[in-house]
Parts: structure tokens; sequence; C-alpha cells
């Protein structure tokens, strides 16, 4: 059985309830991208809300963590790993937390107690020294020789505030070195497998700690790093967790492990992890903003770094790889067998956007570094913005050449130009075009027929009250006191087909507003935007105020479809459309 299987069976044994992994992107919590921790879904609980399965809880959680994302690549490192753990919802409190991880270590993972070694917290001007760990650590034999009092590292909270507490963490010697009979926990042969939280304080935003209503236990132990411990081996990747995956990534590769880790390594993790973010039922797409961002990053970097071990990028590598990670983990995770085929596609279309660009984005970068010895903000706003580099790709492929990237001048253009598409489009494909791709960019011309088409079948009142375009579909809401008739629908479909099969130019001019508005150009909040305007023009079909970008032909936009017409609030109707 293997380390999940075990946990869950053996607090199931001391009457907990396993509960289901909540999603990677949390479900009511804006503040955070992704769920860091197994307590974070929990956190309402542990507050002193009553939880629908009880007082005593276990699970797996899927947790992603991003910060040190450029540390993966080393042995230890993961943005996405489980965590498994067990909680106490003001029920048992620090004996039974701490009696129960003493008999899993030691009788169900049959770990020799000369392993293990703890810390305790050790009291502040605040909170006491923690007295009954202690003791109780004593009383299951562990020596005093292997416990280590310390303030800093004893004591637990996710980020600056919420629920927490001091803690008592379990260490493992990893090495085959003879065991020191005095624990030092700066000694990286120790290293930490499992974390008991006792939660029973609420540190507020502005610092000050309350006493929370019950005293909960939160523990944390990480799934790859106890079984690379147990297996013995000195590189996660190397475990049972990872093995299959490096061989899969060798094999296509055609290269050893040994040589190739960090690449490799690079590969497993981050497509693994876009595997669990593309499957969440959030829905996340490859994009520039938030999750969707880190989402293209990911699959960016797992692609370059499959062209560095010359892996042919058009293969269907990556095809394989996440097929063999969505095998792996679906009977855990539901989402995976639910969305397969979508983490799939998710996968390639990404890799078609950016391999389109990337030959041509490395060239102008080799070009760039030829001639200077820093990258100005100029130049990785190009690659940005033209070839689709993340700044972190950039960033990384200068480290490796050693040179610098103006990395605040680059975040002061990506702001200003953050800014302008604001000011321009005043808010009016908000989030949809946040990412300018190709099919974005269609999406988003066709908008603009779609408009004028309804102006003409349904008449001049029609007005666009709000739009949204994600790579998959373009969403339209115009101001109507109908439901469109079959005819209608039909009528502008065939509309906005008509246009786009007779080729017709879209141009762009700057003018100043009134000549703007008095030329008959359409647009949403005239106060919102700035004197001087952008005009786009779709042959003489359309004319709106907008800040583009736009196709240059309507050629290019394929077959467009109306796939549903509803209502989206008083008077105004929302169409939901695609090309296909
Ligand atoms: N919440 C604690 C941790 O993540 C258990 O370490």
């Amino acid at each position: 059985m293997n380390l999940k299987d075990l946990y869950i069976n053996f607090f199931l044994s001391k009457d907990h309830k396993q509960i289901p992994s909540a999603p990677v992107v949390p479900e009511n919590d804006p503040s955070v991208l992704f769920n860091t921790a197994g307590m974070q879904p929990l956190i309402p609980y542990l507050m002193g809300q009553t939880h629908p399965y009880g007082t005593r809880l276990c699970d797996y959680q899927k947790c992603i963590r991003t910060n040190d994302l450029d540390e993966v690549g080393d042995t230890t490192h993961h943005t996405f790993f489980e965590m498994l753990g067990n909680w106490s919802l003001g029920d048992y409190f620090k004996d039974e937390s701490i009696e129960w991880s003493f008999e899993f270590l030691t009788k169900i993972l049959n770990i020799p107690v000369e392993k293990l070694a703890v810390t305790v917290f050790a009291g502040n001007d605040n909170i006491p020294f923690d007295e009954v760990s202690y003791n109780k650590w004593i009383s299951l034999g562990i020596s005093e020789d292997r416990i280590c009092k310390t303030v800093e590292d004893n004591f637990w909270i996710a980020g600056e505030s919420g629920p927490c507490g001091g803690d008592t963490e379990i260490f493992y010697f990893r090495s085959n070195d003879e065991i020191p009979s005095k624990f030092d926990p700066e000694d990286n042969r120790w290293v930490e497998i499992w974390n008991n939280v006792f939660m029973q304080y609420y540190k507020s935003s502005t610092g000050e700690v309350t006493e929370l209503p019950k005293k909960n236990v939160d523990t944390g132990m990480g799934v790859e790093r106890t079984v690379a411990i147990l297996e013995g081996v000195n590189d996660n990747y190397l475990s049972s967790v990872w093995k299959d995956v490096i061989e899969l990534i060798s094999e296509i590769a055609g290269l050893d492990y040994v040589g190739n880790e960090k690449s490799m390594r690079i590969i497993a993790d981050h497509i693994r992890t876009a595997v669990f973010i593309s499957a969440d039922p959030a829905g996340i797409k490859p994009s520039n903003t938030d999750q969707g961002y880190i989402l293209r990053r990911l699959i960016r970097r797992a692609i370059r770094h499959a062209k560095k071990l010359n892996i042919d990028i058009n293969s269907d590598w990556e095809q394989k790889i996440a097929t063999l990670i969505l095998d792996k983990y679906k009977k855990y995770y539901k989402e995976l067998e639910d969305n397969y085929n979508i983490v799939l596609d998710v996968l390639s279309n990404e890799k078609i956007k950016f391999n389109r660009t990337l030959e041509k984005g490395l060239r102008e970068f080799e070009k760039v570094v030829a001639k200077m010895n820093n990258i100005d903000a100029t130049t990785a706003f190009h690659l940005y913005d033209t070839y689709g580099f993340p700044i972190e790709l950039t960033e990384e492929l200068a480290n490796e050449r050693n040179i610098s990237v103006d990395i605040e001048g680059f975040n002061a253009k990506f702001k200003e130009h953050q800014e302008l598409s604001r000011t321009a489009s005043a808010g009016k494909f908000k989030g949809g075009l946040a990412s300018n791709g190709e099919i974005e960019i269609k999406y988003h011309t066709a908008t603009h027929l779609l408009n004028a088409a309804l102006k003409e079948v349904v008449g001049p009142d029609v007005h666009q009250k709000g739009s949204n375009i994600t790579s998959e579909r373009m969403r339209f809401d115009f101001s109507c006191d109908h439901k469109l008739t079959d005819d209608e629908k039909a009528k502008t479909e065939e509309l906005v087909n008509e246009w786009i099969k007779a080729g017709l130019d879209v141009t762009v001019e700057e003018m100043n507003k009134e000549e703007a508005i008095n030329s008959g150009a359409e647009c949403m909040f005239i106060e919102k935007y700035p004197d001087i305007v952008t005009v786009y023009s779709i042959g003489t079909v359309s004319k709106e105020l907008c800040g583009g970008p736009h196709v240059t032909n309507t050629s290019e936009l394929g077959t467009f479809k109306i796939k549903k017409e509803e209502a989206s609030s008083a008077g105004v109707r929302r169409i939901k459309a695609v090309l296909e």
C-alpha cells in the first residue's frame, strides 16, 4: 500500500472522517492564487464554523507553491505537491495528536525511534514553553537530546494573518552516517517530515493575537518528501512518485537522467502542475494574468527545457507525459478523469501557440545579446509582447549567459501598457483581452462584426453592454428588449459570415474624441475615453472606438457560429459564439 492510503486508513481507525481534496484554485478565497497547505480550505472551520463531517478530519490535499519556482530543478523542490493532514476541530489536542503521529511513524511506517527527533515551542513573552508536548515526547521514548526547543521555527501561520499557534515538528535522519546523539535542526541530514500545529490563536491583519473559540490541531506531511525518505533516495525524483515520469522523459529524449537532471526535473514538475491546474474545476486556461499566467509560464518553461534536451517539440512528447500523470493520479482526483481531454488540449494548444513564435523569439534574443551585454526594458517588453516570452523566461535565458535584464523597467512598461489598454477599451473587454493571443484577437474582431450585424438585423438601438473573450469563445452583451427569434439569430450569423468571406480590411486611425463620435463611431462609455482615441473600422460595415488589437483582414476569422442566446439582465441579452 502506498503512503496516502496507509495514512488515511490509520486516521480512519482513529475515528477521523476523510474529506475530499479541495480544488487547487481556492473557491472562496481571492487572496491567494492556489491552495498552499492542507489547512487552507479549512480556515472557516478552524475559526469556529461547524464542519459537516465532524470534528476529526483527514485528507490528502493538492497544494501549489510558486514562490520558489526558480528553485525547481534541484532534488527537493516541486511546484505541485500533496499534503497529508489530520485535524481536530476543538476535539483532541496535543497528547493524542503527538501519540498518533508517533504510532503512525513507528508502527505503520516502521521507522526506528533512533531516527526521529523533534522540536517544540520554547516560549516567548506572550506564549509559554510547550511543556505538554515536551513531556509527551519524553513519555513516548524520545530522549532529551533529541528534543530541541526553538521559538521562531515552532510557530506556524499561513502568511501574515489567520489561525495560528505553536507547533512541534518531527524530523527524520536521512543519512547512512552514524546518528549524532544530539539533535541539531540546522544539520541538514535531519529533515522535517511532519508538522503538528496547535491552532489556538488568531492573528489579525493588524497583528493583534486573540484566542480562537476552540483549540484545534492542524498537521501537515508532504507526500513527495516522505516517500523519498522512506525509500532511501536523496533525490525526490528518484522515488516512486517520480521515477516513471523521469524514465519516460529520458526515453523520449533518448538521454540518460544523469547529466540532464535539471531539465528533466523541470519538465516533470511543470507538466504535472500544469495538469492539475488545467484539470481544476475553475477552468483555468493559459493567459497573462493570475493562475492562467502561472499555467502559461509552467508550460512554456517545460517546452524550453524539452528543447534543451533536443526533444522534437512538434511531436506529442507533452501528451505522453501528461497522459502518464493523468493515469497515475486519476483514481485519487476525479477531476483528472472528468477533464482528461481538456488537460491534453490545454497543453497542445499552448504548445502550438508558443512554438509559433519561440524560434523567432530565441533568434531575436540571440541577436540582442550579440550586440549588448544587458537587456533593456524595451527589448524585454518586445520579447514579451511580440514573442510571448514571460519576463521570467527572458531572465532565465539571460542568467544562463550572465547578462542582466532591466526587470524594473520591464515592469514599468508592462504597467503602462496595461493602463493604456485599460483606458482605451474602458473595461469593454475586461478579462478576455488580458491575453492577446491570436485566437483572442480574432474573437475581438468578431465582436465588432457581431455588434454591427445586430444593429442591422435587430435595429439601431442595439448597443454593446459588455464583452468577455477567452480562447474558447466570445460572449457579447447588448441592449435589446426581446429574446432574439430564430430568424434574427440566423440572419445575424449569416451577415457576420458574409463579412468574413468578403475579406474586409481592418484599419485603425487616431482622432480626437469628438471627431470620432461625429463620424458615427460606436462606443460604450464615452466619458471614459481619453481625448485622443483610436478608431477601428472594418470595411465600411463597422466603426468603433477601441484599443485593439485586431486582425488585419476579416478573412482570417473562419466561420462564426452563435452557440447560445439568453437573457443577461433586464433589457440586456447575451450571445455566446465561437469561431470554427
Ligand atoms: N499547516 C501546517 C503546515 O503546512 C501543518 O506545515
